[in-house]
């Protein structure tokens, strides 16, 4: 059994607010899982990955191996922290900063060119200067190291080092920064890609992208629920019992 505690009153706001927004809670989860159900292959799950979501504040892990979920774990630091050390080493405001990682940051600075340049936005009125783009991301490959190291400590102490034979999976908004994958190929010496939700039709255009996965999982991990729960209305005896003890582990009790 694998027991996740956090605080009650904390899971009341997010249902309170969602509630308020005018959905109504089916049930809630923990964030890795529902981004597992969306990203992750069985065969992964089964052979042993490290799911890493790079969030804004934190980075969420979760190890799975032989199919079942075995291990989660929080970093304190995401891509907010990113963005931080760009305004802060390249004197830019916070908002700018944010654009300049998105459109033109490379976790991996041995991937940028050295003739490549940025433009930055200065405070204080002063005019925009242009510099090189390798300064931009040897200010970002410390922070992406940084994360990467607290992660591997974490799959170190829970003892998992020797069990993720599929490597591993990046989602979240802080995996789309180019060279996450690349420098984290590095440190881990497993193979490592980003995670994009598979097996979802309509709106695929608009969630094709590693930083919905834990939006797409929870959809997904609602529409489960409710065919299993519409099989036990019709009557599916032993499957319904079996369904139950399946939600009974997939669900996390604050
Ligand atoms: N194209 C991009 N390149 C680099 N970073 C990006 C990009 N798009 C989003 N991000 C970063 O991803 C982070 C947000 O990711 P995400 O949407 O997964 O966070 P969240 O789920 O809201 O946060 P948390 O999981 O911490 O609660 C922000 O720090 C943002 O700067
Ligand atoms: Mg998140």
């Amino acid at each position: 059994m694998h027991v996740v505690t956090g605080s009650i009153t904390s899971k009341q706001n997010i249902v309170t607010c969602v509630n308020r927004a005018g959905v109504a809670v089916a049930d809630v989860i923990i964030e890795q899982l529902a981004a597992s159900e969306a990203v992750l292959t069985a065969d992964e799950r089964e052979l042993g990955v490290a799911l890493v979501d790079i969030g804004g504040g934190t980075t969420d892990l979760a190890i799975f191996e032989r199919g079942s979920l075995w291990h989660t774990g929080v970093v304190m630091m995401g891509g907010d922290h990113f963005t931080n050390d760009i305004a802060v080493g390249l004197r830019t405001p916070i908002p700018d900063a944010e654009k300049t990682k998105r459109r033109s940051g490379c976790a991996l600075s041995s991937l940028v060119g050295e003739d490549e340049t940025i433009t930055v936005e200065s405070v204080g009125g002063r005019p925009p200067r242009v510099m090189s783009r390798r300064i931009l991301s040897e200010i970002l490959q410390p922070r992406a190291e940084e994360v990467f190291h607290a992660l591997w400590d974490e799959i170190r102490r829970a003892g998992y080092e020797r069990s993720l034979h599929s490597g591993l999976v990046l989602c979240g908004g802080g995996a789309l920064l180019e060279g996450m994958a690349e420098i984290a190929e590095q440190i881990f010496d497993l193979p490592v890609r980003r995670g994009y939700p598979v097996e979802v039709g309509g709106l695929t255009d608009h969630v094709n992208s590693p930083s919905f996965a834990t939006g797409v999982g929870l959809v997904k991990f609602a529409h489960r629920i409710q065919m299993q729960e519409s099989d036990r209305a019709l009557g599916v005896g032993t499957f319904g019992k079996m369904t139950d003890r399946f939600r009974g582990l997939f669900r996390s009790f604050f």
